[in-house]
């Protein structure tokens, strides 16, 4: 449902002090997504008359991240509180009648939870409706920790004590104008503090609301580092959870680190410690194997990839196999049934339907046809030292190990290439290429060598030998 009335504002123009980094605070990155990101993304579902950020620190910057989705830009500069970022605000808000403020910085809010508090904000007839959490240390004394209590648990005393601000509200802005004006920057920062608008609302006899978070994570700012990791390790949790929802097996899930856009099909098996990143799709019953990482693949079904490989823009599909240890450079493409074995690098490659490169290959820039199978070593010689040239193979391919395709070349259909070859010219179709020198075997050579060093060592030593003889000991 579209919410007509409603303006969003989110707050982004801080530095992030407590962050220690050149990078304003809403810039960086967790759960695969910068903050601001995050905290867009989750309202455009409530499709309110005008989303509006505001940005001051590396505006520009912030600007590029969330302009693509749709959010007007207001400059607040200096920042002087969040306050006067709302009265910085004002004249791109119109005449909407409620505002939902968010800070840039609480990037694991949902959708459902700010319809809620919009609903409650409107059933209520409030002035101003704020979403709070509860803390979950209880202290013994002011300085040492008594209990960490989960939500559910809180005792009704203990909630009166834990209830904190989340900084995500539902202004009436007819009512928010006035006792925002009455705002003085009496606080050590000399900033306009938007919170002490709720106080002065409060005094004048307005209703000010408070809605609890269910899922008081949902609140969670990220001011510090630390705070960031711990964003990011529920930002992540939610992810695996999706997935083995729908039907993917992840071993010691909590070592599995998975973007947000990624898929994956029924019956996939994720081991520990891989990495799924990007645009990532798997398709179904694909057993991806430990410490692999994978940026960008697009994988069909049954796809296996051995452990410790990294695959980057790259499509398998059906029944392929790849590695331990393979790398899968942008470009490479396998076709059904298609293997790529151990210490194996590819790009810009296709590999034909059923065919092999099983050990120790370099394969760039080239395009191998069926049932094709590349020996162990072999490498495509694509790069001249100025230009990039393809590599041609056809199908049923036999290529010796160790060989050199030095690019330019073309290996026709069903042709071998010798073992050891540097292969320069082109192969045609059904014959074998040899390009390495002949072997010579010179017969009884080594014996005769033997006897030489074996004369040349007796005649240098004689002292150790007489050494021997008397029986002397040193
Ligand atoms: C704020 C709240 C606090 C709440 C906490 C929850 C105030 C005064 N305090 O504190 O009650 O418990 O959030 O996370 O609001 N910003 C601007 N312009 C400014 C100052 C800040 O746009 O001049 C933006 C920041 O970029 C940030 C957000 O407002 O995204 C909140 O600012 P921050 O400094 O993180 O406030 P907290 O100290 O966390
Ligand atoms: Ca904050």
């Amino acid at each position: 449902m579209p919410n007509k009335d409603v303006v969003i504002v989110i707050l982004a123009a801080g530095k992030g002090t407590r962050l220690r980094s050149s990078l304003a605070k809403v810039l960086h990155r967790a759960g695969g997504r910068r903050l601001i990101e995050h905290v867009v993304r989750c309202c455009v579902p409530l499709k309110p008359k005008r989303m509006v950020t505001v940005v001051g620190h590396q505006g520009d910057q912030v600007t590029a991240a969330v302009e693509p989705l749709e959010t007007q830009i207001v400059l607040q500069q200096p920042q002087n509180g969040t306050g006067h970022a709302m009265l910085v605000a004002k004249r791109a808000l119109g005449n909407a009648k409620i505002a939902l403020v968010l800070p840039g910085d609480a990037p694991l809010i949902r959708t459902e939870t700010l319809k809620s508090l919009l609903a409650m904000h409107r059933t209520g007839n409030a002035a101003a409706t704020i979403l709070t959490g509860y803390g979950r240390i209880v202290r013994k004394t002011e300085t040492q920790v008594g209990a960490i209590v989960e939500d559910s648990q809180l005792a009704p005393e203990q909630r009166e004590l834990n209830e904190i601000n989340s900084s995500i509200y539902c202004f009436t802005l007819a009512k928010l104008w006035p006792a925002l004006a009455h705002v003085k920057p009496n606080n050590k920062h000399r900033e306009i503090y938007l919170t002490d608008a709720i106080a002065e609302l409060a005094a004048k006899g307005e209703t000010v609301l408070a809605q609890i978070a269910l899922d008081p994570r949902e609140v969670l700012g990220c001011n510090t580092r630390l705070d960031l990791a711990e964003v990011d390790r529920i930002f992540r949790e939610r992810k695996r959870e999706e997935l083995m929802t729908a039907g993917v097996t992840i071993q010691l899930p909590e070592t599995v680190l998975i973007d947000p856009e990624v898929n994956a099909g029924e019956d996939c098996t994720i081991e520990p410690g891989v990495q799924l990143l990007g645009k990532t799709k798997l398709g179904e019953r694909c057993v991806i194997q430990t410490g692999s990482v994978l940026l960008n693949a697009i994988l069909d079904d049954e796809v296996t990839v051995k452990p410790h490989s990294l695959i980057e823009e790259s499509r398998l599909e059906d029944r392929t196999t790849i590695g331990p240890f393979a790398r899968l450079r942008a470009g490479t493409h396998l076709k059904a049934g298609a293997r790529v074995g151990n210490f194996v690098e590819t790009k810009k490659a296709v590999i034909g339907e059923g065919s092999k490169v099983p050990h120790l290959s370099y394969i760039g820039d080239a395009r191998l046809g069926s049932k094709t199978n590349i020996g162990a070593g072999t490498i495509t010689c694509n790069y001249d030292g100025v230009n990039k040239h393809q590599t041609t193979i056809g199908n049923r391919v036999f290529v010796g190990s160790d060989s050199v395709l030095i690019a330019p070349v073309k290996i026709g259909d069903g042709a071998y290439v010798a073992a050891g070859s540097a292969i320069t010219k082109n192969v045609p179709a059904e014959s074998l290429g040899v390009a390495r020198s002949h072997q010579l075997n010179k017969k009884g050579w080594a014996a005769k060598k033997r006897r030489e060093l074996a004369a040349a060592t007796h005649a240098k030593s004689p002292k150790k030998r007489s050494r021997k003889k008397t029986g002397k000991r040193r």
